[in-house]
């Protein structure tokens, strides 16, 4: 058994959590919104045609905010084939994903989804194929209450009421070649200062994310922050973060690693952001919006094959990763990480929410909607990892992996929830082949007693769930012991771990 030890001190805080840590993303990709969350004929469904057991999940999720229309897709997305009649809505080729889009769902169905699943419209807008008219007209469409051209069209499509939709985001990815329409960083840059600067006329009250890269190994990473921020950086209030992990090698001790590859992404962004807030003697912060996080690699053959070889069709099974174990471990990894930089990661969206690359599953054919492994990490660090970021002062035992050094088994952090008087630590050990003891300092916690111990564990790091069956959720143990204000858990190899204490 090797030993941690972590002070943990409510007076040692790193910022209280913006709850868009917790959103998520539905693109007009594969199955998620056709099949995914709109169903219609579907028993399962409501009058509107939404899959009631999928947003019977998705509220279990508790996601605050869900992007929107895309991804790639938004990049030759006309919004207003989206919107009116739907038997007068035209069906599109959609060039991104070589499938075929019908437009029965638009702006104003999925703004009615999200309100049903608790949650809020992160719009992105298509600066790719499009450009700044565009981009107003929509905002124009969601949020101006009356009396102009789009918003007397959305109110003659049924919606009095303006969206009033906050956040949106200035295109997506605009750095990959990929991506249709795809931009230079000094194009990119002028193009998103302009739109911005058009948008916030028309609604002052709106947050915008400007592009950042689409991973960490980009080539033009980070000088793209630096050019593109330096252009748009008055208007603008948020870069955009997006990187996707996998375990291509089959080694689950490296793979347990890559939440350090986050780690070092997001403080090269922060970084970043801040030199070109000293370049330009500014006194605002851009943070960051890390909108695509995930694991994405298990269904990339199967991908390539059903786009280059039977393109154009109507919600193909694209991008259906079946997560295992190991990946559920790395959900709650990049989790804790994107939690430990809360004073400056003030959104995220697991990427995706249904059916792809996502942690709710539906049968195809209309049967029933299942929990892949992951949706248990994102859940239970969801409710709760809200309420105050404490800076755990940690000394943990490391190793080296194929490609990483210096590795610290114990990868965590805590939440306090003042308002419900409740401390959840949560914790990983990475260590693959042993148990350590973590003994947690928390006397400054006074009158706060453990209250359960949850775990995670599997034996088998490729076990899935499917709609047959779970052989990954959660349970309680009995690892942690507390006494004189000392909290004493065993964290066994490989394992995720929550532990609760209240008041
Ligand atoms: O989430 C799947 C795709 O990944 C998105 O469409 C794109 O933005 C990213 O490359």
């Amino acid at each position: 058994m090797k030993n941690a030890k972590m002070i943990l001190d409510r007076a040692f805080t790193v910022s209280k959590v913006d709850e868009r840590i917790y959103g998520s993303f539905i693109e007009h990709l594969g199955r998620a919104v056709y099949d995914g969350i709109y169903q219609p004929g579907n028993p399962l469904s409501d009058e509107e045609g939404f899959r009631k057991d999928v947003l019977d999940m998705v509220r279990e999720l508790q996601v605050p905010i869900v992007r929107y229309p895309g991804g790639n897709f938004v990049s030759s997305f006309v919004w207003e084939d989206s919107v009116g009649p739907v038997e007068q809505r035209p069906k599109r080729l959609e060039l991104a994903w070589r499938s075929l889009e019908k437009n029965e769902v638009g702006i104003g169905e999925f703004a009615r989804w999200a309100k049903k699943a608790d949650s809020q419209v992160m719009m992105a807008i298509n600066l790719g194929t499009r450009g700044i008219a565009d981009a107003c007209n929509l905002l124009e469409y969601c949020n101006h209450p009356s009396g102009s051209k789009y918003s007397d069209l959305r109110i003659s499509h049924g919606s009095k009421d303006p969206f009033n939709i906050k956040v949106w985001c200035l295109g997506n990815e605009m750095d990959g070649p990929w991506q249709l329409g795809h931009k230079t960083m000094q194009e990119y840059g002028r193009l998103a200062e302009e739109t911005a600067k058009a948008m916030k006329i028309i609604d002052p009250t709106i947050e915008l994310v400007s592009c950042g890269s689409s991973n960490l190994d980009m080539p033009t990473f980070p000088a793209w922050e630096a050019v593109s921020l330096e252009q748009d950086y008055n208007y603008v209030d948020y870069v955009s973060m997006h990187n996707y992990y996998g375990n291509k090698a089959n080694d689950t001790a490296d793979y347990l690693a890559v939440s350090d590859d986050m780690d070092a992404f997001i403080r090269s962004v922060i970084a970043t952001c801040d030199y070109v807030k000293a370049k330009k003697r500014s006194k605002k912060t851009i943070n960051l919006s890390f909108d695509e996080w995930n694991v994405w690699f298990h269904s990339n053959e199967a991908d390539n094959d059903l786009m280059k070889n039977h393109p154009w069709q109507v919600a193909p099974p694209l991008l259906e990763d079946i997560y295992n174990f190991e990946d559920a471990l790395v959900v709650g990894l990049l989790m804790i990480t994107l939690l430990r930089h809360a004073d400056r990661v003030k959104m995220a969206c697991l990427a995706q929410l249904v059916n792809v690359i996502a942690p709710i599953m539906t049968e195809q054919g209309g049967g029933k909607a299942w929990k892949q492994t992951i949706y248990y990490p994102f859940m239970l660090t969801s409710r709760y990892g809200r309420g105050t970021v404490l800076q755990p002062v940690l000394d943990s035992p490391a190793h080296d992996t194929a490609a990483h050094e210096d590795v610290k088994d114990v990868a965590t952090v805590a939440v306090w929830n003042e308002e419900k008087e409740e401390v959840a630590i949560f914790a990983v050990n990475r260590n693959i082949g042993e148990d350590v003891e973590l003994v947690t300092d928390v006397r400054s916690l006074e009158g706060y007693h453990l209250a359960e111990h949850i775990v995670l564990e599997n034996k088998d790091m490729k076990a899935v769930n499917s709609a047959a069956g779970e052989a990954v959720a959660p349970v309680s143990t009995d690892r942690s012991r507390f006494a004189d204000g000392m909290m004493t858990s065993v964290l066994k190899p490989a394992t995720w771990n929550m532990i609760l204490l209240k008041k």
